[in-house]
């Protein structure tokens, strides 16, 4: 299936091998130029264009699907330095991100239905599995070009570090396993960060005083670096230090992962007999389940942005200013950026 024995399906040494890769990768500072690179020319060429032409005549946008579109743009160019380019103006169809969808629910079904569902399944060749078998196919031509690509022309994408690493049998990684490497990339890098930005752009329609506190923020920060001329505000996204100074927005962020995490549960499966902080037994063969959503929502960690999350019942506006749209996708820079830095911090851990 799409996982195979990427980070996110492997465990034991397979697993501390890429884990330990990733860390030492995420600390080099090519990987964040790479990463700047790709965030801003996405945003600079194709994301400006679609608001501004949206905004000029008057048109509704689906952020959510821009977003979408967005990270996995640029999660696939900073994974294997190939991207499918699925924000365009024409908003197109690709087979590639469609195959990767199909494949991601398929496998997903396998783990929310009876085993033996899913195998009679794929005995037969019907179903979910006709689908994941056939949309596999898709996405391993595309990575195999993506693969002899960086094969031939090594980049400073995580596909071309992977590539010169070894295996546990100091074995260069084969293909299908690159494959798999990169695949699990895309997956964890993607549809977190596209739902984060996306609830965080609604959290921000719902509350103009935060709305303008954060708008004050990111003119007072252009203002130091780039001078009163506000031309120039909107020229180029911000950079990384540029974005750093922005505090609030950061807390914004932090405070839209709290209330609406984008790993919102996540399990662990117990290897050995082991007890928890609490005093909790838990054997061998069990599973653990945590919620991030209800730990973000205890009240021991109290509320650090006063926004309000309980209005229900859709967006009570319309919109957003449209120079807060463009100049805080670089939140999304933020945010691959704070990523590394979450990952940097558990991998080291580990
Ligand atoms: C808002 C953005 C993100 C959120 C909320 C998020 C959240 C998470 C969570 C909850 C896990 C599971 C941790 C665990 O089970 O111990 C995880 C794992 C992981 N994430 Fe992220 N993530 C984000 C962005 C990214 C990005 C941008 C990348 C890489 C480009 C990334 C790469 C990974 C990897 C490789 C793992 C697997 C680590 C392992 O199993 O050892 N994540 N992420």
């Amino acid at each position: 299936m799409i996982l195979g024995q990427g980070i996110f399906n492997s465990d034991g040494d397979t697993w501390l091998i890429q884990r330990k890769t990733a860390a030492l990768e995420f600390t080099t500072r090519t990987l964040r130029q790479a990463m700047a690179r790709w965030v801003n020319r996405t945003i600079k060429n194709r994301l400006w264009s679609i608001l501004d032409k949206a905004a000029t005549e008057k048109l509704a946008v689906d952020l959510q699907d821009l977003l979408l579109r967005l990270t996995f743009d640029n999660i696939c160019g900073l994974t294997f330095g190939k991207d499918p380019q699925t924000l365009s103006p024409e908003l197109p169809e690709n087979p590639f991100a469609m195959a990767f969808d199909t494949a991601t629910e398929a496998t997903l079904q396998r783990l929310l239905y009876p085993g033996f569902l899913w195998r009679i399944e794929k005995i037969l060749g019907i179903g979910s599995e006709k689908r994941l078998k056939k949309s596999l196919k898709v996405v391993e031509i595309y990575m195999d070009d993506a693969i002899a690509a960086r094969k031939e022309n090594p980049s400073d994408d995580l596909l071309s570090r992977f590539m010169k690493k070894r295996d546990v049998d100091g074995n260069l990684f084969p293909i299908s396993v690159l494959q798999r490497i990169a695949l699990n990339f895309v997956l964890a890098g993607r549809d977190t960060s596209s739902v984060a930005l996306s609830w965080f752009f609604w959290l921000v329609m719902n509350n103009p005083e935060v709305e303008a506190k954060i708008v004050k923020e990111i003119s007072t920060v252009l203002e130091e670096t780039r001078g009163n001329d506000h031309q120039k505000w909107l020229e180029e996204p911000l950079d990384f230090d540029e974005a750093d100074k922005l505090v609030y927005l950061k807390a914004a962020l932090a405070e839209t992962l709290r209330l609406y995490p984008s790993v919102p549960q996540d399990f662990k499966y117990v290897v050995a007999d082991d007890v928890l902080p609490d005093g909790t037994f838990v054997p061998a063969g069990s599973t653990v389940t945590y919620s991030i959503y209800s730990v973000g929502r205890m009240k021991a960690y109290g509320v650090r942005i006063a926004w309000n999350s309980s209005r229900s019942g859709g967006c009570h506006r319309k919109g957003t200013d449209l120079n807060l749209l463009k100049m805080a996708t670089t939140l999304w820079l933020l945010m691959l950026d704070q990523g590394l830095v979450w990952g940097r911090t558990w991998l080291t851990c580990k």
